[in-house]
């Protein structure tokens, strides 16, 4: 038995677009599942330079989430953060903490000076870069700053750097005082382009990661492709393979987009970057409008190739072997092959996904990792009803379902090492 994922809707980006609030569009709120605004939303969308878009938006994409709603800008030259801030954060007497992990220090510091200029006095604390800092110690270290620094609802929490910092940051300030504003300015494209959008927060337990959180959506998010100009090459590789998801499940013509300007891409190109970044943040802006807390099902088309993904990161350890996309490229291409065994896509799909993963210098091959130790990391997988394996496949590019009907040996033979 399988189940669609965004019921009685086939295009799942059709149904997310008439959620948005793009490209100038202004649809009433209530108006955003009508009908009569999907054509329009559709081709304000797509099919046009980032820089159009921008000039018709003024600039941003909100994420519509009623009184929660909040904008994300992603900046070009001579865009102004100390305006955005002084526009998200009138009211007066207010300070910041802002959060940045030893590497961006420097991101962080300027960001402080931004915050100055728009009124907010404030700190950077530093943490350690790295996994180890989505720890209880280092939340307790930003409560006791908080605390010492007499913070209170006038405070807000700036996040500079990528997941682990906003995901850190963001739980300090989804706790502290029952909730303090939350900025975030991403500098990883994984930050830019996933964990800085839709709310979720968290630190790791030493039992599982992610597992003591909160979702607390951002006031605001701030990206500037700029600073990425400094991060690793596996980092920005590695954050391309979200980006490739977003294709896969909700954008055909975005997929389409990357196989023919990839090269851009990972050049880090700035209109190219531009658009890849604005291109997904309105994605997932889309599904998190429909779907904040991961009630209805649809937020769980995110975690296409993150089954396979997360059980090859689980038994290779966190803290060193694969990256996060990278095992979540490798678990695309294994979840896709799943969906071509059961009939519901030819291996065409399989085959251009492949491609397009390779070019962008992704790893496709299975490693050669212990059976019981992927069964057992699945087992656990947040999807699974009942204890049983469930998967987000494609119908189509630009089509997802939900499945917890598959046949143990056919999934035992999708993790087998190799191409
Ligand atoms: N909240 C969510 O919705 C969500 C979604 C996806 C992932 N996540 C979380 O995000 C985390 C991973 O995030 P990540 O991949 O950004 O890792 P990360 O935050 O560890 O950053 C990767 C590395 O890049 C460095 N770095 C960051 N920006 C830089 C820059 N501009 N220049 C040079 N170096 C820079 C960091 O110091 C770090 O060493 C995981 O903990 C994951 O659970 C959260
Ligand atoms: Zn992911």
């Amino acid at each position: 038995m399988s189940r669609s994922v965004a019921n009685a809707e086939t295009n799942n980006l059709k149904f997310l677009l008439k959620s948005l609030h793009l490209g100038g569009i202004n649809p009433q709120r209530g108006a955003c599942l009508g009908e009569r605004f999907a054509d329009e939303v559709n081709q304000a969308a797509w099919g046009q330079t980032m820089s159009e878009l921008a000039e018709r938006s003024g600039g941003r994409l909100i994420v519509e989430l009623g009184l929660r709603r909040y904008p994300i800008v992603v900046a070009s030259e001579g865009d102004s953060l100390r305006e955005f801030v002084r526009e998200r954060f009138p009211a007066p007497e207010r300070t910041a903490l802002v959060v940045a992990d030893a590497n961006v220090r420097e991101l962080g510091e300027a960001v402080r000076r931004e915050l100055e200029a728009a009124g907010l006095r404030g700190q950077v604390v530093e943490v350690p870069a790295g996994e180890g800092s989505k720890s209880l110690e280092q939340a307790s270290r930003l409560w006791d700053i908080l605390a010492e620094s007499r913070a209170d609802r006038r405070t807000v929490v700036v996040a500079v750097g990528g997941g682990v910092v906003g995901d850190l940051a963001g739980f300090a300030a989804a706790t502290y005082a029952r909730g303090l504003a939350l900025l975030m300015v991403p500098t990883t494209l994984l930050a830019m382009v996933d964990s800085s959008v839709g709310g979720k927060v968290g630190i790791n337990h030493p039992r599982a990661k992610n597992l003591l959180g909160s979702f607390h959506q951002p006031a605001g998010v701030w990206i500037d492709p700029a600073c990425l100009r400094t991060l690793p090459e596996r980092e920005f590789r590695s954050g391309l393979a979200e980006v490739v998801k977003y294709g896969v499940i909700l954008d055909p013509e975005f997929f389409g987009w990357l196989e023919a300007h990839g090269d851009r891409v990972v050049e880090r190109e700035g209109e190219a970057l531009r658009t890849v970044i604005a291109r997904c943040c309105a994605l997932k802006a889309g599904v998190v409008a429909a779907d904040e807390r991961e009630e209805t099902g649809l937020r769980a088309i995110l975690n296409f190739g993150h089954t396979i993904g997360h059980a090859i990161e689980s038994v290779m350890g966190y803290e060193r072997g694969m990256l996060h996309g990278e095992a979540v490229s490798i678990g695309m291409v294994r979840e896709c092959r799943l969906a071509e065994r059961i009939g519901w896509v030819d291996g065409g799909v399989t085959a251009r996904l492949e491609a397009l993963l390779k070019r962008l210098g992704l790893p496709t091959a299975m490693p050669d990792l212990p059976r019981d130790g992927l069964w057992a990391a699945m087992g656990r997988d947040k999807k699974n009803v009942a204890g049983v394996v469930r998967f987000v496949l494609p119908r189509a590019l630009g089509r997802m379902e939900a499945t917890g009907n598959v046949p143990a040996a056919l999934l035992e033979s999708m993790l087998e090492p190799g191409p």
